[in-house]
């Protein structure tokens, strides 16, 4: 039976990944730190199915700190997804929190893992590493220039999976996933903070003019995309994992307003520091060596999100967190 350790397993793709591999049969080794960065009792609902197989087992700690190798010693795949993920609230004095959470203990586990180089290593790297650049992204020929602290903390990580690989042959697999979304999407995520507005019947702010465009990737089809990539993955490549579907910010509000029947206000905030106007993959060195293919549209996903805000409920913003998180 394969065993896996999921970095960052209460968070959003994290939980849903451990989900899917528990239901493969997998042993399934969680960690995180329930960082503040958005509300614990979110993170716990995250993992309330994970909790009740015993194929599961849940470590609190923070990578950056605790020793890794006990962790990795007996596993077949590290998915790492724990990271501070936020592109606009990297600014300021939470790069701090960035760095720690991006590149130091991305390092610390690619430490730990030079002791176990069969292990294969999946790496969570980002849209953003890309800044704005000409478009479709290729990731054999587009150029990486951040324009976000976030998006160099990516980078920085992406440089040090790089880095360990070539020196110490760790097997490791990188994908850049571009906004994924639908049911436990993060609080501070656009199309969360949408429907959350729209359900409670308040205004919906808009950054910018809401003609900026995502490659919006759906929950279950990031999920298939780094499941392939621990099997099929090319070790030392690097990968697009877009949905296919891109849209403006003005498009999934229509979609979403349609899909809850509420009529939508909104008013216009500035275009954020740090945003591109916008990202579309090209996915075609995913599609060849993972045979992946998205399969979940950006209708049919936002109904699906709809449904699961709806079950859920809407969970009280916590004191003390700013706006986004609410
Ligand atoms: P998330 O915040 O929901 O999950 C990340 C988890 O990591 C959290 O539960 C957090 O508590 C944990 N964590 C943070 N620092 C830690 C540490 N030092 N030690 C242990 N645990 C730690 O975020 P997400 O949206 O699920 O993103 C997962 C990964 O995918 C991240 O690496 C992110 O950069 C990347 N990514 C996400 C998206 C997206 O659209 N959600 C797009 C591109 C890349
Ligand atoms: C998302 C994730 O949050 C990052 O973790 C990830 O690294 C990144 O995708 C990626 O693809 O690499 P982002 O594209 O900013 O980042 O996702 P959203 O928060 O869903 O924002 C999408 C768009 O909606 C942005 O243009 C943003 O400015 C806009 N937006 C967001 C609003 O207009 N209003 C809001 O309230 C929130």
């Amino acid at each position: 039976m394969a065993r896996a350790l999921i970095t960052g397993v209460a968070g959003f793709i994290g939980s849903t990944l451990a989900e899917r591999l528990l239901s493969e049969g997998w042993q399934v080794r969680g960690l995180d730190n329930f960082d503040p960065y958005y509300e614990r009792a979110i993170k716990e609902r995250n993992l309330r199915n994970c909790e009740s197989n015993a194929a599961f087992e849940l470590h609190e700690g923070d990578l950056a700190g605790i020793d890794l190798r006990p962790l990795v010693a007996d596993v077949d795949g590290v998915f790492h997804l724990a990271a501070r993920p936020g592109v606009r609230r990297s600014w300021g004095a939470t790069f701090r929190e960035y760095v720690h959470a991006n590149v130091l203990a991305t390092q610390r586990l690619l430490e730990a893992l030079v002791e176990r180089p069969q292990v294969r290593l999946v790496f969570a790297s980002s849209s953003s590493v890309y800044g704005q650049a000409e478009e479709p992204l290729a990731v054999e020929t587009a150029p990486r220039r951040p324009i976000s602290p976030y998006g160099v903390t990516k980078l920085a990580g992406e440089a040090l999976v790089g880095a360990y690989h070539v020196n110490h042959g760790i097997p490791a697999v990188m994908l850049r996933y571009f906004t994924v979304f639908g049911p436990r999407q993060r609080p501070d995520m656009a199309m969360h903070r949408f429907l959350r507005a729209l359900l409670a019947g308040d205004e919906i702010e808009i950054y910018g003019d809401g003609r900026q465009t995502r490659d919006f990737t759906f929950i279950e089809d990031a999920v298939d995309a780094t499941v392939r990539a621990f099997h099929r993955g090319r070790p030392g490549a690097c990968y697009n994992i877009g949905g296919g579907s891109p849209a403006s910010v003005l498009e999934v509000i229509e979609i979403l307003a349609a899909a809850t029947g509420r009529r939508p206000r909104s008013r216009l905030a500035a275009a954020q520091p740090g945003d591109p106007r916008s990202t579309r993959a090209d996915v075609g060195r995913a599609r060849a060596d993972l045979d992946f293919r998205p399969r979940v549209g950006l209708e049919e996903g936002l109904h699906r999100m709809t449904a699961w805000m709806a079950q859920v409920g809407m969970p009280a913003p916590a004191a003390g967190t700013n706006h986004e998180s609410a």
